[in-house]
């Protein structure tokens, strides 16, 4: 399969692209590498991917040394004539969609990213999916959709119209706009809302990473609601397999969809939404109890309100996943953290990074 996978020089995308490319697919990947955390690891991460630092410039292609099929081109999805261009050009079965702005808590101070990378760019995504006859697009959303929603499990056959930060109402635009061109154009989307998804390469401001950072340097946390969260954590190959099951099969209209009953996850158009999750929270003290084990030290907690923006309860119904894909997130957080330091570890000591940096990135 030819797949434009958007967003890969983050953690995500980094993955898929990798897990794509060793069965065999053909990648485009983009990625405007920005600066919300630090660039370096997505350098690295591309560097991983065999794409080199220095060949990487604005809208100019670079293909990997490692993997024949993966070609990387560092652009601004904001940028339409440039999206459209390649998309033409390039003739793509599939849009896996998973650049954009994360972030909860940056949502607040900084919304007008969300505008661009979330809303301008994921138009741009759909005019071109709607321009290309691409057969099937996918997209990140986030279980941050759920918002003020406190039945449990969170399912795609709950109402979402309570989002409690800018970042979550940016995802259920998404998920809007997608219905709208689905319907309209006859374009299959699926829409993923991953619940908390941690792993090695992960992201430096989630709260997993700032963990392992401050205790690995004998620096206090911040535990916010004192300690009670439950998050229904996600490995990344849980995520990734994921992802790979719902990208192929095209979203299909659903024949049964009853407009005066409407089951907010399907449609008469051929349009999808499922939860990724684990189907199986942990309590935010337990997590950090697992981050001591594998580090092999005591954190000192410093127990904080709850941020705006947050939600306290994360739980995943896959019932749908299960049911279309025979398939559901099942790694435990043991094995999954170990992974996450392990890579911690040797990442870090080899590019001598210290808890001073991170702090910095994320004031
Ligand atoms: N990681 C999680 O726990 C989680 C949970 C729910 C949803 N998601 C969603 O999954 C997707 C992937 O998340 P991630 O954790 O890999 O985040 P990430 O920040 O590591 O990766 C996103 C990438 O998108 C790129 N990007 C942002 N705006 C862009 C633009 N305008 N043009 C081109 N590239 C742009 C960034 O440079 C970044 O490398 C996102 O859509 C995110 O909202 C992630």
């Amino acid at each position: 399969m030819k797949i434009l996978v958007t967003g890969t020089a983050g953690f995500v995308g980094f993955h898929l692209a990798e897990k794509l490319l060793l069965r065999g697919d053909e990648v485009v990947g983009i990625d405007n590498i920005n600066d919300y955390y630090d660039p370096k690891l997505k350098f690295d991460r591309l560097a991983e991917s065999g794409i080199a630092y220095e060949h990487i410039d604005w809208n100019k292609e670079v293909t990997s040394f490692k993997h024949h099929g993966y070609r990387f081109i560092r652009m601004n999805l904001e940028d339409k004539q440039a999206l459209m261009t390649l998309c033409a050009r390039e003739d793509f079965d599939v849009i896996v969609h998973l650049a954009a702005q994360a972030g909860v808590r940056y949502s607040i101070t900084n919304p007008d990213a969300y505008a661009q990378s979330n809303l301008i760019s994921f138009l741009n995504i759909l005019e071109a999916s709607r321009h290309n006859k691409i057969k099937h697009l996918v997209y990140a959303s986030s279980s941050s959709v759920y918002g003020l929603n406190s039945t449990m499990p969170f399912s795609v056959k709950h109402t979402v119209d309570h989002p409690v930060s800018l970042y979550a109402a940016s995802k259920k635009a998404n998920e809007l706009m997608a219905h709208t061109y689905s319907h309209l154009y006859k374009i299959p989307t699926s829409g993923l809302r991953f619940f908390t998804v941690y792993g090695p390469w992960g992201r430096p401001d989630m709260a997993y990473f700032l963990f392992a950072d401050a205790i690995s340097n004998k620096k206090p946390i911040q535990v916010f609601n004192h300690g009670k969260m439950k998050r229904d954590f996600t490995y990344i190959d849980d995520i990734t397999n994921g992802i790979i099951n719902v990208m192929e099969k095209p979203a299909e209209p659903c024949a049964e969809w009853d407009s005066r009953q409407p089951d907010p996850s399907r449609s008469t158009a051929p349009y999808c939404i499922y939860n990724i999750g684990n189907n199986s929270p942990v309590s935010l003290m337990s997590f950090i109890k697992e981050i001591e084990t594998c580090i092999g030290e005591k954190a000192i907690i410093e127990m904080k309100d709850i941020q705006p923006g947050d939600v306290t309860s994360t739980w995943a119904n896959v019932d749908d996943l299960m049911q279309n894909f025979n398939y559901k997130p099942s790694t435990t957080i043991q094995y999954g953290l170990k992974k996450f330091v392990d890579w911690y570890k040797d990442y870090y000591a080899v590019n001598k990074f210290t808890g001073a940096d991170l702090e910095q990135q994320s004031a």
